[in-house]
């Protein structure tokens, strides 16, 4: 049984959840086998939000977990569970992800999927749906075929697939420019970024329009993780 009281109840809490600028933990640097143990001092000291990153090994070099895991991590939480799919068949996925407690899926723009299609399947399927793109992947027209489709466009700012990668910088003029597209098509998802998030870089890219902050390294690498979480809360709430 899941933690929520009905599978569409997460498109309803991405509409408070979406507004607000949040630091949100990636799990992909904690303890895999002490999950919940690292999860709990985040959760009680008010991360509403996780970032649970699933990899295939064929999108991407590395593998992480699928459904069971994220089943696993529901029971233990209410927490939104914002599931980044680096995986090469998302569509495939998306109901057992759903069904496993994830409230909103990404998908990475590269793999070509018609937008209207993927949102048609996370409707029916009762989740929130992101698009991703890689830091190579040309912006504008994956921004326009998008933007209508969805609640979140992540904008990574390291290549997909490990954690604790140096911030590319141009990551900022992207989500800038993101942000101005949306604008321009009365869009408003959620502007989220991922890789390379640490008390430095944080400042820029809220500036540039980045409501979600993810951070793995910064937050559960820190010697205080609570206190890294939540300073890059606050510098995420700045704008
Ligand atoms: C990388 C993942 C990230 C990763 C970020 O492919 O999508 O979510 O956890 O890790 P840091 O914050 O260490 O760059
Ligand atoms: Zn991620």
């Amino acid at each position: 049984m899941s933690a929520r009281s009905s599978i569409g109840a997460a498109r309803e809490r991405l509409e408070r959840l979406g507004r607000e600028g949040r630091a949100l933990p990636s799990i992909l640097s904690a303890d895999f086998g002490a999950l919940a143990a690292s999860i709990e001092p985040l959760l009680e000291a008010g991360a509403e939000v996780l970032h649970v990153d699933v990899m295939d090994g064929h999108f991407v070099p590395n593998i992480t977990f699928g459904p069971p895991v994220v089943k696993s991590i529901r029971r233990h939480t209410d927490a939104f569970l914002d599931t980044h799919l680096m995986i090469t068949e998302p569509l495939r996925y998306l109901e057992s992800f759903g069904n496993a407690g994830s409230d909103l899926c990404t998908v990475h723009a590269e793999l070509g999927l018609d937008p209207a299609s993927v949102r048609a399947e996370a409707d029916r399927v009762g989740i929130g749906l992101g698009v991703a793109l890689r830091p190579s992947s040309e912006l504008d027209p994956i921004v326009e075929a998008w933007a209508p489709h969805v609640d979140l466009i992540l904008v990574m700012s390291v290549e997909p697939g490990f954690g604790g990668q140096a911030f590319r910088p141009e990551a900022v003029s992207r989500l800038a420019r993101t942000r101005e597209i949306c604008r321009r098509l009365g869009a408003d998802p959620t502007l989220e970024v991922d890789g390379g998030i640490d008390p430095q870089t944080a400042p820029e890219v809220v500036a540039a329009g980045a409501r979600w902050l993810v951070a793995g390294s910064a937050i559960f690498r820190a010697e205080d993780p609570v206190e890294a979480f939540l300073s890059l809360s606050s510098i995420a709430r700045a704008e």
